[in-house]
This record gives C-alpha cells, structure tokens and sequence, in this order.
C-alpha cells in the first residue's frame, strides 16, 4: 500500500488545536468541559467530519469518530487519545494519538484501504485528574462498571459534580450509558509521546509498550486551627501546611525505601487556607499521586503513607483525613495486538523497542475490555507536562505511518 502521512498538515492541526488553551503559547491549559475544551472538541469534531467520519458522542463527552467497514458488523479496531491538558502542558500529550490517528485514517483512505471491520477514533474526556481529581475519567467509564452514582461521586474543587458539569457543557444522557458492550472492539491501540527519554537515548523512533505502570491517588485533608502570626504563640499552634509538609516529606521517604527505580510518590497538589501571609494555616490539602510497575509494592508505600498520616496527626494533635481515590491495577497489553505491531515494523523496516509505560493512559482501561497495545514516539530529553514538551514533526509522522499500518492490519482480520 502506497501510503502519504501528511507531516505538515498534522503539525499545523497540533499547533491549530494548541492555540484552545487558557494560558499563553507555548503553555496548553485545557481542563474538561471548560469553554476552551469545549470549543477544541468542535475544532476536532470538524476535522472528523471533513474526513467522512460518524461522530457521536456518550453522556460524558467521549467522542467516537467511525469509518465504517465493509463488514459493519464485526467488533471494530479502536483508536485514540485524549486532549485535556494539565495546567501549564505541552501540546503533545494525548494531542498526537488524536490527531494522529486522524492523519492515520485520511492516509488509508487516500491510498483507497477498504477496512473490513470499521475503525473508530476516540476522543476520551478527561484523562487528566485535574478537574475531578481521578484520571482516565471517560476510559474508566467507558470500561464499567455501570455505577449509577458516578456522575454524583466525583467532584471538582468548587463543589460541581460530574452530573452537573457534563450536562453544563451539553453532555446529558444518563452515565450507566457510558459502558461499551462486550466485544465492541477486537482490538486498541493507542499512539502517544513517550513522556520518558528512553528511545531518545537510543535512537529508536518507535516503543512498542507491553504494560502499563499501576497508578494510584490519595487526597489527604488537614485539620489544623488557625490564628494570627504575631498572636498564637509557637508552642501552642496546630498548623495544618507543617503537618502536610511533613506527609510530603513522609512520601517521598516511602517511595525511596523500596529501593527499586520503578517506585514513584509525588505530592503534586498542596492547597493551604486561608492562605494568607500572616495567619497561621488551619487546612490544608495534598495530593498524591503513587505509581509503580509491581501493584503489592505500589500498595506497601500506600501503607506506609496511611501510617505516615496517623502518627503525625497524633503527634500534633491535628485531624487528618486520608481518602484513597484510585489504586488501579497495572495493565498487560494483550501479546496479539503487539505482535501486530511488531509485524508492521519489521515489514517496513522500522527499528523498535519494546517498554512499558511508567504514565498511565487510557489504553490502562481499555485493556479491561479489549485486546489493548500501545505506540511511543520519542519526546525531546523525554519531557512531559510541561510547556516546553516537543516532538518532532518527522517522529510524529513515523508513529501515524504505523499506526495507520498497524490499523489496517488490524482491521483486515
Ligand atoms: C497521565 O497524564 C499521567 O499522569 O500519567
Ligand atoms: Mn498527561
Ligand atoms: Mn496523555
């Protein structure tokens, strides 16, 4: 198959799909069901249509993108990513396993590639935690189970449920909806920047992931008592950010005394009230986010954390409430659809490797309900969530030239 991935038509869609942000370029900030979200999600809906693409969407937003096949009724071969952007992002992540898979199947369709079974585009909501503070929020519904209460259970920070901000934003079925019957789709396969420096450092345009790092969250909330900093003196306060710098402190020593690299504890949320320079914090607020490739070592830092909480709120005399929020488990990728992969490589010629993911994606849920793999295409020094994330128009080429050959094969069988 003579096939055309289209670089710079796909570089200018990244940079047109980046200028949706709510901060200044070269920073992305694209948080769920904002009206910058919302107006990137039309962008893209565009774009899908002027492929000759079905779009629908479920009650949360995700978004399917269909080219039917020839035999409409077999499961059909998935693909896609996310464009939710954590504050102060790049514009890579989630971004090219969109777009990507967009350019993959223009490409197939030009060079006149009948699929037999249909492919479909995702757009996941939220795979990003910044809003409700759990991630792969749309694939982990998609996944099931159906739970009547999720549209209640998850909250943003100003007290809007999920109930209340997908149907702000114009998302109103009922969320037990969300759940994919069995065997709606044969295979996934995800296209995503790698986030690491591996292949960088070797000089390999392509990772092949075999399985997915097992995440996990916590939200730790701090009671401490409040008072003026010239007035409450120091031996009788009960300050909140010196109990949680303490747990911050206390997480990193659990992730370190496991002694393995892959074991990973960041306290990335630290929200202090009332948050003014001369009054003594009476809460304050972490999160965590806990991640290792071996599930029962990422739960014994889980532990020691939990531990950490109780001895320093005796110790201070301070409440302190630990709410677990995720501990998924890690996910395999099924052999099958790597070894797809792996044949469109070698037919073409193209170096590889395989890895595992240390970030967590969608492809982690998607796995639950389908034969899931996943493609890295290598990041400048392999940094990530940040506004300074690059990849090469060439390295993004190379992974849609893959993926829609991966695709292909996928779908013919
Ligand atoms: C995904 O964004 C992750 O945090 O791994
Ligand atoms: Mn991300
Ligand atoms: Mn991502």
């Amino acid at each position: 198959m003579h096939l055309h991935i289209d670089a710079s038509r796909l570089s200018s869609e990244l940079n047109a799909l980046a200028t949706f942000s709510d901060t200044p370029s070269p920073s992305v900030t694209r948080v769920v069901f904002t009206e910058t979200d919302l107006k990137a999600r039309t962008y893209f809906k565009s774009l899908c249509s002027a492929a000759g693409l079905i779009v629908r969407e479920d009650a949360v937003g995700n978004t399917f993108a269909r080219w039917i096949g020839t035999e409409p009724d077999l499961p059909a071969v998935g693909t896609g990513s996310h464009i939710d952007a954590i504050p102060n992002a790049g514009m890579y992540d989630g971004t090219v396993g969109v777009l990507g898979a967009l350019e993959a199947i223009r490409a197939l369709k030009a060079a006149s590639f009948s699929p037999r079974r249909s492919i479909e585009l995702l757009l996941f909501t939220s795979e990003e935690p910044t809003r409700f503070g759990i991630g792969c929020l749309g694939s982990r519904l998609l996944s099931g189970p159906k739970s009547l209460m999720a549209g209640e259970a998850f909250k943003d920070r100003e007290g809007k449920t999920l109930n209340q901000a997908r149907q702000a934003a114009g998302f109103t079925g009922p969320v037990e909806s969300v759940a994919l019957p069995a065997n709606y789709y044969s295979a996934f396969l995800e296209l995503h920047i790698e986030q690491g420096p591996l292949l960088e450092q070797r000089g390999v345009g392509l990772g092949i992931v075999t399985a997915i790092a097992a995440p996990a969250s916590a939200r730790i909330t701090i009671e401490g008592v409040g008072g003026h900093a010239g007035a409450v003196l120091m031996p009788g306060r009960r300050d909140a950010l010196l109990a949680g710098a303490e747990i911050a402190l206390a997480v990193e020593a659990a992730a370190l005394s496991t002694n393995s690299i892959d074991t990973v504890a960041t306290t990335g949320v630290c929200q202090v009230s009332p948050g003014a320079v001369n009054s003594v914090p009476s809460r304050c607020t972490l999160e965590i986010d806990v991640r290792d490739i071996d599930q029962a070592r990422r739960d014994s830092v889980l532990e020691k954390i939990v531990a950490a909480c109780r001895e320093v709120s005796t110790r201070r005399s301070i409440p302190i409430h630990y709410q677990l929020v995720n501990a998924d488990p890690p996910a395999q990728c099924s052999p099958e659809i790597v070894e797809a992969i792996v044949a469109t490589c070698q037919a073409e010629g193209l170096p590889y490797d395989l890895m595992i993911s240390r970030a967590y994606h969608d492809s982690l849920f998607m796995s639950r309900i389908a034969p899931t793999a996943m493609l890295f295409i290598p990041c400048r020094d392999g940094v990530s969530h940040r506004p300074d994330e690059y990849a090469s128009p060439e390295a993004i080429a190379l992974g849609a030239r893959v993926l829609a050959l991966s695709l292909a094969r996928l779908s013919s069988s």
